[in-house]
């Protein structure tokens, strides 16, 4: 099982060009993209979700042409979008008879015994009854995942659905979110480095339309082993570390501010040596990437 996107172009009338030449091979299990707003995610997995058309390139996945063949990819695909919209005055058993309905599932008793199934997997099956409405935002993406999971899908497709969770209910989202992940392809976008680290085991990182890295979130992170710096400073001298390094983030630690660069060798002026985490990558290659457009 296999999702291939081959050299996928898309710019927009008003001439933003959102993917250049984007290319991944996606395996089974739980796959990352990790980017920054407007880095092309969710033009991305509109694009394979079969909602938009792209400009060159190809995607296939299990040997359907999904460019080509749109209506038989959906039969196979769960999808939860960035914006997943307004919750109607309806109770969320409701509404997921409904779009079980409408992905194909005819048979009234199968519809209700997979409703109540993947009620019970969200944990939503003992409030099944209240409106959506008047759900909390972290009921309301794990009722966005229910819907996604109806029909038994192949591909699953989840744009940034951690975003605007507090830590409790991203905890419990991720719980679920990892049990997918096993026998299907999963693809996860976010903007948040902890949702790739704690649940993906394999990932890209995308800036301005195009792949930067990819690789297991192990593999990218140590590609910048001992290269990575850090070094406690005063606020008054950042100014002059951004010129003199390549610093790639601050920070405040326990009130204090730190600066990390990357550096090929020790840098002269007291750094210690830092074992890189996966945010430091992914800072660096965004701090890489600006830096070639200012060039
Ligand atoms: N429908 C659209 N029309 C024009 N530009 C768009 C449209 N959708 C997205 N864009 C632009 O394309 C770029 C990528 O956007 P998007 O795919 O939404 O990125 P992300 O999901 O990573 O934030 C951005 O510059 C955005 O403003
Ligand atoms: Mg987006």
């Amino acid at each position: 099982m296999n999702l291939s996107i081959n050299n996928l172009s898309k710019t927009y009338p008003n001439g933003v060009q959102a993917l250049k030449e984007v290319s991944l091979t996606i395996g089974k299990g739980m796959y990352g993209l990790l980017g920054q707003n407007g880095a092309g995610k969710s033009t991305l997995m509109r694009t394979i979700a079969t909602l938009q058309d792209a400009d060159q390139g190809t995607i296939s996945f299990n040997g359907i042409d999904v460019l080509k063949q749109p209506e038989e990819l959906r039969k196979v695909l769960g999808y939860l979008p960035q914006d997943f919209g307004v919750y109607p005055n309806v109770s969320a058993e409701e509404l997921l008879l409904h779009i079980g309905e409408m992905k194909g599932i005819t048979q009234q008793n199968e519809c209700q015994d997979q409703v109540k199934f993947i009620l019970n997997k969200v944990n939503l099956y003992d409030v099944r009854k209240k409106r959506l409405d008047s759900y909390s935002g972290g009921m309301k993406q794990r009722f966005g995942i229910a819907q996604a999971l109806l029909g038994d899908p192949q591909l699953i497709i989840v744009d940034e659905p951690t975003a605007g969770l507090d830590p409790m209910e991203r905890n419990r989202f991720y719980n679920l979110l990892s049990e997918l992940g096993e026998n299907i392809v999963v693809i996860l976008s976010t903007h948040i480095v902890e949702d790739v680290s704690t649940l993906c085991n394999d990932m890209a990182i995308i800036g301005q339309g195009k792949v930067l890295l990819t690789g297991s979130p192990d593999e990218v992170q140590a590609s910048l082993m001992g290269k990575v710096w850090e070094k406690q400073i005063g606020k008054s001298e950042l100014n002059e570390h951004y010129e003199k390094y390549d610093v790639i983030s601050n920070h405040f630690h326990m009130g204090k501010m730190m600066v990390t660069i990357v550096a090929e060798e020790m840098p002269n002026g007291a750094f210690v040596k830092k074992t890189p985490t996966l945010e430091d990558a992914y800072f660096n290659l965004i701090h890489n990437q600006q830096k070639t457009v200012l060039l």
